[in-house]
């Protein structure tokens, strides 16, 4: 759980550290933009093994609400393929949020940086949460909706809540629905979700690793139809998303060094995930073109 010296001089270096897990610097070390293309078009989507982000384009407003320093662009570059996108959601207007703080950017934001990828990448996929965040309303439906036209992205979301091969993915907008109203996409409850996502205070965190540890063991025996989904991220009013990202990715990335083979881990959800910790999820669907 101690920093080692060397981690202490990368801190006080610049302020930032790039490290196999964890990553809080602008840019990726390094990009892995098409690694869905290894996947056979056969595969259910479920059975992929997934990197994410969660709360996705939390990138500002301090240490209590940042989850990650990349843009959307660098997280997809870097083979990113979960996305966990909170709105608010104000007259017809989605703007991004992380519970209060303002995220400069809006719904559109997020739908251009996506349509934009997968136009540049065909043979990818882009599953998305989408949740309303700090504020109750009984339209977000619509809203949603429009903004999905809006941006020119109707044609590309996949229009069922079954779940769909790597084939049938490729080239869509995998709306994971978290709010009422008419079938978008999957149904994200329908996910087997952990996401014990309080961490009051950094003495907590073994109880945080003992929760992703567990849903990460039963992913590979879980029903193969249904879609794994694990947060590993957490904080609380003593523990913000990065230092308990800089411990919990750590242990992530020895687990999945110790791991080894083609295991199903379903997602995996991080904040400030590395490229090597992306590319060790990746490998684990065992693809190689
Ligand atoms: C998409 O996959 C096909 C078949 O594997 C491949 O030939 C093609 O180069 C891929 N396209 C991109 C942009 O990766
Ligand atoms: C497995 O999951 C699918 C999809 O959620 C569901 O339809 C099916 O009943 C589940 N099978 C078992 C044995 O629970």
């Amino acid at each position: 759980m101690y920093l080692t010296l060397l981690q202490l001089l990368l801190i006080i270096g610049d302020g930032t550290i790039q490290r196999p897990d964890y990553d809080d610097t602008s840019y990726p070390e390094f990009l892995n933009s098409a690694w869905m293309s290894c996947i056979p078009d056969s595969t259910p989507l479920s059975e992929v093994t997934i990197p994410g982000t969660h709360n996705t384009m939390a990138l500002f407003g301090g240490a209590p609400a940042e989850c990650q320093s990349w843009s959307l662009a660098s997280q997809l570059h870097a083979g990113v393929r979960f996305l966990d996108i909170r709105v608010r959601h104000y007259k017809g207007v989605l703007t991004l949020h992380h519970g209060p703080v303002y995220q400069r950017g809006h719904f559109g934001d997020v739908l251009q940086g996506v349509v934009d990828f997968l136009h540049e990448y065909p043979n990818e996929t882009v599953l998305m949460r989408v949740k309303e965040e700090f504020s109750t309303t009984d339209d977000i439906y619509g809203a949603v909706v429009s903004y999905i036209h809006r941006y020119g992205c109707w044609d590309m979301l996949w229009h069922s809540r079954l779940m769909p091969t790597m084939g049938q993915a490729r080239g869509k907008l995998i709306v994971l629905q978290d709010f009422p109203g008419p079938d978008l996409g999957l149904c994200y409850s329908s996910l087997d979700i952990a996401d014990d996502w309080m961490v009051p205070t950094l003495l907590h965190l073994p109880e945080k690793w003992q929760s992703v540890h567990k849903h990460l063991e039963l992913a590979p025996v879980g029903n193969k139809s249904q879609m794994f989904l694990t947060f590993t991220s957490g904080t609380g009013v003593f523990a913000f998303p990065s230092p308990v990202a800089q411990r919990i990715n750590a242990k992530l990335y020895d687990y999945l060094t110790y791991k080894t083979g083609k295991v199903r881990l379903g997602v995996i959800t991080m904040d400030f995930p590395a490229a090597p910790i992306i590319q060790k999820i990746v490998d684990f669907n065992n693809q190689h073109c």
